[in-house]
């Protein structure tokens, strides 16, 4: 209530970092019509240059276009995004950006930190952020920041988005981006061991999961943290601990189930819907995920019938070599 308060009253002379967490979207909205007016107006200001129609017909002939290129921001994806309300000098200062250009050299590194804003949820995070692998890779973890996922300009919270499609692309957009192009991770990668003076080349991200059937399906409907981070309490944000490769989870029917694991993680927020609405949840698994039994999947009913075979196989064979080892063994004892 307070943060929200605070929002109104200061939301105007931008420093809503003062107010401490900010209010979840999805509340009411944490600033008043006024106040978002005025912020959006302000923002025309850099728009007039950041943007594809300022890039298009910049509004002076002496800017580096090349670099204007790299900086766009689309106005439409903002104004939907988590921090579409804000004006944009709450978080690059007012000091070096604003109207006349250029803009202060300093600018680039005065961004003001998500701690600024958010300082309760980064307290809670850092433990897990701290543990995962990026952050503990010499050569990695100084230049990971919650940026280097995060988009603050686009993106939208997951329950928000409810479309587990639209979940799955935009954060794994934040994995692929530099898992899936060797000129990000190499800006990123840690010094090769086999090859001095080089950087650790990038696996291929197919070649890597090729016991997967059908990668890019599951890049579209699954996300890499349902696999790369520990499983959290049922109805909490899932962890940013992303675990080492040995820990990653494997077993298909981890999802593929009508226990799916994905209940608590990716569709929690249909869940909890559907829930509230009609009491049960089936159908939000069994529409969006492959169950066996109920699946329209002939092959992926085959591998998991057939995996399960095999396990069956595998243990009657086990017992079935002890019991014959044991009689021999007996055998040999009598005549001994
Ligand atoms: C007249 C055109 C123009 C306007 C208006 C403008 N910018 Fe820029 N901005 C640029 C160009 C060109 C660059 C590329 C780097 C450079 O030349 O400084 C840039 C770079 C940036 C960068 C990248 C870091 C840096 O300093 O290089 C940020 C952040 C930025 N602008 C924010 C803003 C904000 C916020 C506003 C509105 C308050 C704004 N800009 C208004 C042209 C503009
Ligand atoms: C919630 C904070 C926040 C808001 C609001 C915000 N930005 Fe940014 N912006 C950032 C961060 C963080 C970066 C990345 C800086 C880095 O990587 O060092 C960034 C980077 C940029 C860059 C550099 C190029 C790029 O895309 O990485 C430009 C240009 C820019 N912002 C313009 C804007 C404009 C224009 C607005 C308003 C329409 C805006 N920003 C609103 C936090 C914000
Ligand atoms: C200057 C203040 C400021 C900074 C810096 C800032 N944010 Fe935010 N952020 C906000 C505000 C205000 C909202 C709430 C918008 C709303 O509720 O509609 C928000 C909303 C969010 C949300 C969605 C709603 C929620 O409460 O979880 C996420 C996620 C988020 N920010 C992440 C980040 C990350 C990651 C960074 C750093 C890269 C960052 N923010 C930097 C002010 C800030
Ligand atoms: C390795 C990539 C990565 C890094 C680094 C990262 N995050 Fe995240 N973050 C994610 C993903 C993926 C999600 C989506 C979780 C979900 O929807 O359940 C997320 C979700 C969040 C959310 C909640 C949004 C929601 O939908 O509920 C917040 C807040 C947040 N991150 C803040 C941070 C902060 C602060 C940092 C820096 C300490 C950080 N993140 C660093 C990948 C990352
Ligand atoms: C279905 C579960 C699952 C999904 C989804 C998944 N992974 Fe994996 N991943 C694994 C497992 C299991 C391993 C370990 C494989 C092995 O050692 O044979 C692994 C290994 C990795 C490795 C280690 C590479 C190496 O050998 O150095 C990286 C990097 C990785 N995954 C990134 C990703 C990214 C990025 C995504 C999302 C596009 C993703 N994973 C999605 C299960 C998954
Ligand atoms: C900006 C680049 C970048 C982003 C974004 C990124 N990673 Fe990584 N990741 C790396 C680098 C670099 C390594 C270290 C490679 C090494 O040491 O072999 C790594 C290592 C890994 C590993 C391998 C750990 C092991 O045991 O070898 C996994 C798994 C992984 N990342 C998953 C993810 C997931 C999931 C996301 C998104 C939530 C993500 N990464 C986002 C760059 C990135
Ligand atoms: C982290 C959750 C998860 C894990 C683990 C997982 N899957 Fe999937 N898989 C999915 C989701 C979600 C879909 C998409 C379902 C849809 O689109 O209806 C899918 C789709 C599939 C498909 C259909 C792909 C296509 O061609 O359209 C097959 C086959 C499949 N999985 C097999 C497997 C096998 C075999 C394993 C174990 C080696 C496995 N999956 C592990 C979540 C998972």
């Amino acid at each position: 209530m307070f943060s929200t308060w605070c929002q109104r009253i200061f939301g105007a002379l931008l420093v809503a970092g003062l107010c401490g967490a900010p209010v979840h979207a999805g509340s009411d909205s944490p600033i008043d019509s006024e106040t978002l007016a005025k912020n959006r107006k302000a923002n025309e200001v850099c728009f007039a240059c950041h943007s594809p129609a300022g890039i298009a017909k910049p509004p002076r002939a002496d800017l580096d276009m090349s670099k204007l290129a790299d900086s766009r921001v689309e106005p439409e994806i903002f104004n939907k995004a988590d921090h579409g309300v804000m004006d944009c000098r709450q978080c690059h200062s007012s000091k070096h950006y604003g109207a006349e250009y250029p803009h202060g050299a300093a600018g680039k590194t005065e961004t003001s930190p998500c701690n600024e804003c958010h300082a309760a949820k980064q307290l809670r995070l850092e433990p897990q952020f701290n543990a995962s692998v990026h952050a503990k890779v010499e050569g990695v973890k100084e230049k990971f920041t919650c940026n280097t996922c995060h988009n603050v300009h686009v993106n939208v919270l997951a329950l928000r988005l409810k479309d587990p499609a639209k979940i799955v692309e935009q954060d794994n957009h934040g994995c692929l981006a530099c898992h899936n192009s060797d000129a990000t991770f190499a800006r990123f990668a840690p010094a090769s061991d086999k090859m001095p003076g080089q950087k650790k080349a990038r696996p291929d991200i197919d070649t890597i999961h090729e016991w997967l059937p059908n990668t890019k399906a599951h890049w579209k409907a699954v996300r890499c943290v349902e696999c790369h981070t520990p499983e959290v309490a049922a109805g909490k944000m899932l962890s940013h601990e992303i675990l080492n490769k040995e820990k990653a989870e494997k077993k298909c029917l981890t999802c593929h189930s009508a226990d799916s694991s994905l209940k608590t993680r990716l569709y929690r927020h249909m869940v909890k819907d559907e829930q509230q609405r009609l009491g049960f949840t089936n159908s939000v698994i069994l529409s969006n995920s492959y169950v066996i039994g109920a699946t329209r999947h002939p092959e992926l009913d085959r591998i998991v019938i057939g995996f399960i075979v095999l396990t069956l196989a595998g243990v009657l064979g086990h017992g079935a070599v002890r019991f014959i080892a044991a009689l021999r063994r007996r055998k040999n004892g009598e005549k001994q």
